[in-house]
């Protein structure tokens, strides 16, 4: 298929009530963040969506499912593959400053409000190598290059959605801090300076955390300020 954000969004008619998981076995468009592809090569990576109906959830908190689908990923690697795991703000997952998994979250809303929101995760699993013509400042890897063995991706998957239901649990809960504080636990230069590219500005700024927003708190000049679009260059 093309993608599997773009399938779970043709599908949503029919499945109001979220719970729906879209996966590939191979993707023709994947899409990545900030309008960039995401390589999505036959059998080696795993490429799903996870559809969530948030038409009865306080609108404001619904970028907190970006980081709580971070955490819940980056725990289930480490725990369950003995992995340490990074995360980039907002969603990029490293092993050893090498970017191994994306989340591109797409809202779907109608008269402002935000009725589903569709979660794509595309994870390097048991790729050997990737594609150079693919734009990615960043090095890239995979489970099975860190690791040292292959994967099966059925398990990966399974595990992960019995942790992302236990995050959304505390999500519904309004738990909050607890999503905070496991995010955090993961997240990449926190207290250190960093270069952030906030739509072709680069500035330098130390980083701070996250807000119950899921934006980014930053110091920067001085000032306390809070990111909620940007992209960070450590
Ligand atoms: C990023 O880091 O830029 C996000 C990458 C997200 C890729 C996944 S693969 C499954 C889902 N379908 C897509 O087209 N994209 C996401």
């Amino acid at each position: 298929m093309d993608s599997t954000n773009s399938k779970t969004k043709e599908l949503i008619e029919n499945n109001l009530e979220g719970g729906l998981i879209v996966v590939a076995t191979e993707q023709k468009k994947g899409r990545g963040r900030l309008g960039k592809k995401w390589d999505s090569p036959a059998e080696d990576g795993l490429y799903f969506s996870v559809l969530l109906d948030t038409r009865s959830l306080k609108q404001e908190k619904i970028t907190m499912i970006t980081l709580m689908t971070a955490a819940a990923l980056a725990e289930t690697i480490e725990e369950e593959y003995q992995l340490t795991v990074g995360i980039k703000w907002p969603n990029d997952l490293l092993i050893n400053s090498k970017k191994f998994c994306g989340i591109l979250t797409e809202a779907i809303t109608s008269e402002n409000k935000i009725n589903h929101i569709i979660i794509g995760i595309g994870i390097n699993v048991n790729n050997k190598n990737f594609d150079t013509n693919v734009d990615n400042k960043y090095s890239r890897s995979s489970l099975y290059l860190e690791l040292g063995n292959k994967i099966d991706k059925a398990e990966l998957l399974a595990l992960f959605i019995n942790r992302l239901e236990q995050y959304y649990f505390a999500f519904i809960n309004e738990s909050f801090d607890y999503i905070i504080d496991r995010w955090t636990n993961y997240a990449l230069s926190i207290n250190q300076e960093v270069t952030i590219n906030r739509q072709n500005e680069y500035f330098q700024a130390l980083l701070i955390g996250v807000n119950n927003k899921g934006e980014l708190i930053i110091m920067r000049d001085g000032n306390i300020q809070y990111i909620s679009s940007a992209e960070l260059i450590i």
